[in-house]
């Protein structure tokens, strides 16, 4: 509860530093957060730290963000979060598997809250590859599921941050030009 009311006081703040109406922000029937008319925007919170980001929908068709604790994903969840191929890249990159493996698990959570005002729908851990560089600092995405378009993961940027305290991910995706559309049809 105190993370929650964490995160709606962030989410607050980014609303007032970005000049929109403060309005309150409602909680959605999947609990996504219900921003005001024109706004985009992510919440997230761990361990007594909540982050929030907003932008106008102008610029943004979706932003996400997730801060993780510090932790090393056991074995067993890593592989349901991971793609073979991805964790395999990640780690050989950071020569630790157990941060290569948290830092795809924060990517993903991102990118999920990204896409949601876009598909609204549920998206499964191993329906998206998150390709990270080779820095880990930035990532793009790749779709495994009829559910995501293959052109609206390529639209998807994302960047991850090492924290003291665990790691964090952002990913955001530009809004399309006027008159065309982010979902084929
Ligand atoms: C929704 C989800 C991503 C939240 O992540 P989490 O690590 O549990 O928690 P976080 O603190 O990072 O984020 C919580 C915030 O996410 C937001 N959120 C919840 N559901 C959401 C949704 N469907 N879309 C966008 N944002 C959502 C809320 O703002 C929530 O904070 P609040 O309850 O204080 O408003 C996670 O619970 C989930 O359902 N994951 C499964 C789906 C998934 O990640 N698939 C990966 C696809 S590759």
């Amino acid at each position: 509860m105190a993370e929650f009311a964490l995160g709606r006081s962030c989410a607050r703040e980014a609303l007032q530093a970005l000049g929109a109406a403060l309005a309150g922000i409602g909680i959605g029937q999947h609990r996504e957060p219900l921003w005001p008319a024109g706004i985009v925007g992510s919440i997230s919170h761990t361990a007594g730290i909540a982050v929030a980001a907003v932008a106008h929908a102008d610029d943004f068709a979706g932003i996400g963000i997730d801060v993780e604790a510090a932790r090393v994903l056991d074995p067993g969840l890593a592989s349901l979060v991971c793609r073979p191929g991805e964790l395999q890249r990640a780690g050989s990159a950071s020569h630790d598997e157990g941060l290569a493996a948290l830092l795809v698990f924060s990517a993903k959570e991102a990118v999920y809250k990204a896409l949601w005002p876009i598909l609204r729908c549920f998206l499964d851990f191993q329906d998206l590859e998150i390709m990270l560089d080779a820095d880990l600092c930035s990532f793009r995405v790749r779709s495994h599921s009829p559910l995501c378009p293959p052109t609206l993961a390529a639209a998807v940027h994302g960047r991850t941050m090492l924290l003291e305290e665990g790691v964090a991910a952002a990913a955001w995706i530009p809004a399309p030009v006027p008159g065309s559309s982010l979902l084929p049809g």
